[in-house]
């Protein structure tokens, strides 16, 4: 009988083909093509993104060049156009059939993007891409060693350039506070979906991904603890990168964004991340970016750095 692997046994080659199985399956796709986002949902994208992108202006003579990494339908890269129409949007995703949203949204819309079929490490391998602002959203999560893609993002980034990881998860999501508090947020369906999981993850346990291992999604391989955040401000040193802002917000369904903070459990985290040279000159000046994030989201959140 096969072995079924353990969280740790499983490579990044594992996590790469549930990917590619997982975003290219028809109820994925559907659910971000059919998706209806509540009021909230995405506003940390234009506030983080355009007072990023006015900080770069200051530094740059040219438009800023940026990459939407593991884009899928393109949440990012459009929200960087809207953000700033001259700005050189690139999005990259291994998944074709999510691409094709992107393709039919930028088509329709009249966006100019630069769409990419590619892994993500077979595209930062490409040393003629350079790139101003590198933007993870929702992407760390799906990679073994997270520090290791950015090592390859660092090598990619102008001089002057930031890297930001936008709405992954922290380590806030596995404490039972929040899982309930999800629980009692979401509706019907997604509630008869979560008692079905909690049933198979009780009656399973010890037999499928080991003892007592709880059911998990290879592809989403991080949200099985939650990423440390903290841990990772501190690791990215070995990709020659540093922390300028780090924060951690609530995100999702508007009514959640406002009760979470207040409970602490706000599970999302956000980091901006440049050269150790960039730091030197930059992180002086962070401050009035982190106020201008601040007044401009309608949630609280808070900045570990
Ligand atoms: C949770 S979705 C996020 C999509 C998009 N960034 C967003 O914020 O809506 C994760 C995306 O990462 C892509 N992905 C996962 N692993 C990848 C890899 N190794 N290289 C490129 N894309 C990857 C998936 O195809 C999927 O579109």
């Amino acid at each position: 009988m096969n072995k079924v692997k353990t969280w740790e046994e499983y490579s990044e080659e594992d996590i790469l083909e549930a990917n590619i199985e997982k975003y290219n399956k028809e109820e994925i796709v559907k659910f971000y093509q059919d998706f209806d986002e509540p009021k909230y949902s995405y506003i940390e994208y234009t506030v983080i993104f355009n007072t990023l992108l006015q900080f770069l202006h200051k530094h740059l003579k040219h438009p800023v060049r940026a990459v939407d990494m593991c884009g899928g339908a393109g949440k990012a890269a459009f929200a960087l156009k809207s953000c700033d129409a001259e700005c050189e949007v690139t999005l990259v995703d291994l998944a074709d059939k999510m691409l094709d949203i992107a393709r039919l949204k930028a088509e329709k819309e009249n966006i100019s993007c630069r769409i990419i079929l590619q892994d993500a490490f077979s595209f930062l391998a490409n040393e003629a891409e350079e790139f101003d602002l590198i933007v993870f959203s929702s992407a760390l999560h799906h990679f073994k060693d997270p520090v290791t893609l950015l090592e390859a993002a660092a090598k990619r980034l102008s001089p002057q350039g930031l890297i930001i990881s936008i709405a992954d998860p922290n380590t806030k999501i596995k404490s039972k506070r929040f899982r309930f508090l999800q629980f009692m947020a979401s509706n019907r369906q997604l509630k008869k979906i979560a008692i079905k999981k909690s049933f198979n993850n009780l009656f399973n346990a010890g037999n499928k991904n080991g003892a007592g291992e709880e059911d998990f999604d290879v592809a989403e391989y991080q949200t099985r603890t939650g990423i440390n955040d903290v841990g990772l401000s501190n690791d990215i040193k070995r990709a020659g990168l540093k922390p300028l802002i780090h924060m951690r917000y609530p995100a999702g369904e508007p009514m959640m964004t406002k009760i979470m903070p207040w409970l602490g459990l706000s599970w999302a985290f956000s980091m901006v991340m440049c050269h150790h040279a960039a730091f030197d000159h930059y992180h002086t000046n962070t401050d009035p970016l982190k106020r201008e994030i601040k007044q401009n989201l309608p949630y609280r959140v808070k900045f570990m750095i």
